[in-house]
Order: structure tokens, then C-alpha cells, then sequence
């Protein structure tokens, strides 16, 4: 029996996570019991760069979310709305959702969780944050122990490609963001990237794992690198320094923290820092906690291969669970976080 997949979005996303349930070979089995079902789409007139039996198109994303058939519905849209309410309306109906917006759960994780855990269905994000990098599961699964004390991260891909081709190839920032654009590492609106709000909504779904609170998406103090001009880059370059746009939380005493710092803004970082030497689109995610010391996340940030890797293995992650125990009952204790405190800057 194939595990039946609603697609919502075939833009970069959408189409590197299509492309890679369509080629399953040489992959792990599991892939090969997963279908794509139908796909959401906003144009049915547009050229796409993947082949889909047209039937299975469809710009009724409604139809796709209480399709009885579908499994597991995948948002890949963007943005706040529609997202929001097509994610609580497939959880009503009894779907799994993987999603890759960040937008979305910064803002609406709570609500989205709390009806998730309620309908008794999953609700993955690995691909909100660093693209293809595994940060979110392990931050949750593998480092639960630790009361942690900060998480200071690179984690929008844009920006750091266009702060790299600043410092390396004196190249414009302009030409630069349109690179980033073509190459798909770029939000439908890029001013998301390049004022850091992008990043702002990252850091959000970070601490709230890592700091066990719900973070209010509003109290992440941000600025993005418009400001930052070649003068600047030589000048600390010139001083032993580079600029990146870094993504911050700091609390007092892990779970219990009384405050917390959340900040998105350019920083003049040493050359011999960890993060100094991540370049390109290449994130990374420094977290420090006790007893655990520093464990830096590293991997392609954004982008449609690397970031299709994480929502497929979410999809994967879902199918495995159910094939195995046949359970649905899903309460995920960090996501739901029982105490909850709201955290000031
Ligand atoms: P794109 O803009 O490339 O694709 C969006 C897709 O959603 C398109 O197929 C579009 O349809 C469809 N769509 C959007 N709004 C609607 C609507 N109202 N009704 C119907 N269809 C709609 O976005 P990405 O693939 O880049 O991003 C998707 C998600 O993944 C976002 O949440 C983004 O933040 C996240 N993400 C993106 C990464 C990246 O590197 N690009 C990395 C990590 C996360 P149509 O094609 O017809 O226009
Ligand atoms: N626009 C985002 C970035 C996509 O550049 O990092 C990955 O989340």
C-alpha cells in the first residue's frame, strides 16, 4: 500500500522534493511505497521543470487537505496565509503535515502544535531551518539532556551568499541578491532575507526548542545587512573580522531562564571564530549547553536539493513510524512544552 502525499506548492521546494519521491532509486526502500497524489498549485498554465500526470494538478488546495486519501499533506507554499489555515485545516481532517515554513510556525507554532497533538497527527519542520541541515530533531531528540545557554546561528542562506560575495569578490548587492534569486535560495519576497526577518522567524523556532518556552516570534529584536556597505567589510577585514548576519539566543539558565536575548543582526565576528568560515549559502548553528560544551550544525542552508533532503526525510520519518506501530497518537513533549513562559528580550 503507497502512502499518499498532497503536494501544496511545486515552486523550488515543491519541485526538488517531487523530484527526489519520483527517483527513488538507489535510495531507502521506504521511498518507494510513497506517492504524490495531487499537487497545489496558484498557475496550472505554468511551465514546470518536472513531469506530473496533469490530472494530479490542481489550484483547489482546499480539495487536497480533506482528501480522503491523502496521508500526509506537504506545505510547501509559503508565507502566512493560505499556510496557516490549510496546515489546521489538514490536521482537522486527520493529516500528518510536513512543512517547511518557518514563516508559518514562528508566528502560529502554538496554535498549530496544540491542534496537531489534540487531532493525535505529526506536524515536521526539519526544513524551516538551516535547509538540509538536520538541527531541529537532533536540538530536540539527541541534545535534550542539556540545560543550553545560547544557540547562535547563520541561518539564512541568502545573506550569507551575498555578505560572501561582498567580502570575496567585492561584488554588488544588488547582482548578488538576484543570483541568490535564480539559484532559488531567495523567499518569494526577498526583503524576508535581506532584513533578517527570515532569519528573526528562525531563531524563534530555535529557542523555543531549546530554551522550552514559547517564543514570541515579535520580541526577536531584528536588522538586516541593507546597512552593510564594502566599506565596512574592508575596514574589518583590515581589523581581523568578518561580517555576518547572526541569529542569537541567549538564556539565564536553559529552561528556567528568567530572560532571554533574541537578536537577528549583522556582527563583526573574529576570523579564528567557528562561524567566521561558514561562506556561501552554507548555514550553521553553534549551540552550547551544559553538560554538552559546543556542537556546531553545518550544512547547505537553503536551496531546492538540500532542503527537499529534509522535507522528504520528514515524510519518510512519518511513513516509517506508521508502518511500524500503526500509531497516530504523536504528543511531542518539547514542541507542546508544558510550562510555558514568555520570554522578553
Ligand atoms: P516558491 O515561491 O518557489 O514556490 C511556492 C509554490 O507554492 C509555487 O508552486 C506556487 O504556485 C505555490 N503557491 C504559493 N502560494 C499559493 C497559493 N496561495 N495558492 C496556490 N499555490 C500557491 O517557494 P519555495 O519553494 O522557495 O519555498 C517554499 C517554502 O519552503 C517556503 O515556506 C520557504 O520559506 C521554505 N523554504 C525555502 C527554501 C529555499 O531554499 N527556497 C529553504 C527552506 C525553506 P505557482 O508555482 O503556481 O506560482
Ligand atoms: N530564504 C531562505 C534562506 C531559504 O536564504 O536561507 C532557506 O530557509
Amino acid at each position: 500500500m503507497a502512502f499518499k502525499i498532497g503536494l501544496l506548492g511545486l515552486g523550488t521546494v515543491g519541485t526538488g522534493t517531487a523530484e527526489i519521491i519520483l527517483n527513488p532509486a538507489g535510495r531507502h526502500s521506504l521511498l518507494k511505497e510513497i506517492a504524490i497524489h495531487r499537487v497545489g498549485v496558484r498557475s496550472l498554465d505554468k511551465p514546470r521543470g518536472i513531469q506530473l500526470p496533469p490530472q494530479a494538478m490542481t489550484t483547489d488546495l482546499e480539495a487536497i487537505v480533506t482528501d480522503p486519501e491523502i496521508d500526509i499533506v506537504v506545505e510547501l507554499l509559503g508565507g502566512l496565509e493560505p499556510a496557516r489555515s490549510l496546515i489546521l485545516k489538514a490536521i482537522s481532517a486527520g493529516k500528518h503535515v510536513v512543512t517547511a515554513n518557518k514563516a508559518a510556525i514562528a508566528r502560529y507554532g502554538d496554535e498549530i502544535y496544540s491542534a496537531a497533538n489534540a487531532a493525535g497527527v505529526y506536524v515536521l519542520l526539519e526544513a524551516a531551518v538551516g535547509g538540509g541541515i538536520p538541527v531541529i530533531k537532533p536540538l530536540k531528540q539527541s541534545l535534550g539532556a542539556n540545560r543550553i545557554a545560547s544557540i547562535i546561528g547563520i541561518v539564512n542562506g541568502t545573506t550569507n551568499y551575498i555578505l560572501t560575495q561582498m567580502t570575496t569578490a567585492g561584488a554588488d548587492f544588488d547582482e548578488v541578491l538576484a543570483e541568490a534569486q535564480k539559484l532559488g535560495y531567495a523567499e518569494a519576497d526577498p526583503t524576508a532575507d535581506v532584513d533578517g526577518l527570515d532569519a528573526a522567524d528562525k531563531i524563534a523556532i530555535l529557542a523555543s526548542l531549546g530554551f522550552g518556552g514559547r517564543v514570541k516570534r515579535e520580541n526577536v529584536y531584528c536588522e538586516g545587512i541593507r546597512q552593510v556597505s564594502a566599506v565596512d567589510i574592508n575596514y574589518a577585514d583590515k581589523l581581523g573580522f568578518v561580517i555576518k548576519l547572526l541569529a542569537i539566543a541567549k538564556g539565564s539558565g536553559g529552561y528556567e531562564s528568567d530572560t532571554l536575548q533574541l537578536r537577528v543582526h549583522p556582527t563583526l565576528i573574529p576570523k579564528t571564530h567557528p562561524l567566521a568560515s561558514i561562506n556561501g549559502v552554507f548555514n550553521a548553528i553553534l549551540v552550547e549547553g551544559d553538560p554538552l560544551g559546543q556542537v556546531m550544525f553545518f550544512g547547505p542552508g537553503a536551496g531546492a536539493g538540500p532542503t527537499a533532503s529534509a522535507v522528504v526525510s520528514d515524510i519518510m520519518n512519518i511513513v516509517g513510524i506508521l508502518k511500524s506501530s500503526g500509531k497516530t497518537q504523536f504528543l511531542d513533549p518539547l514542541l507542546t512544552c508544558t510550562h510555558q513562559h514568555y520570554c522578553t528580550i
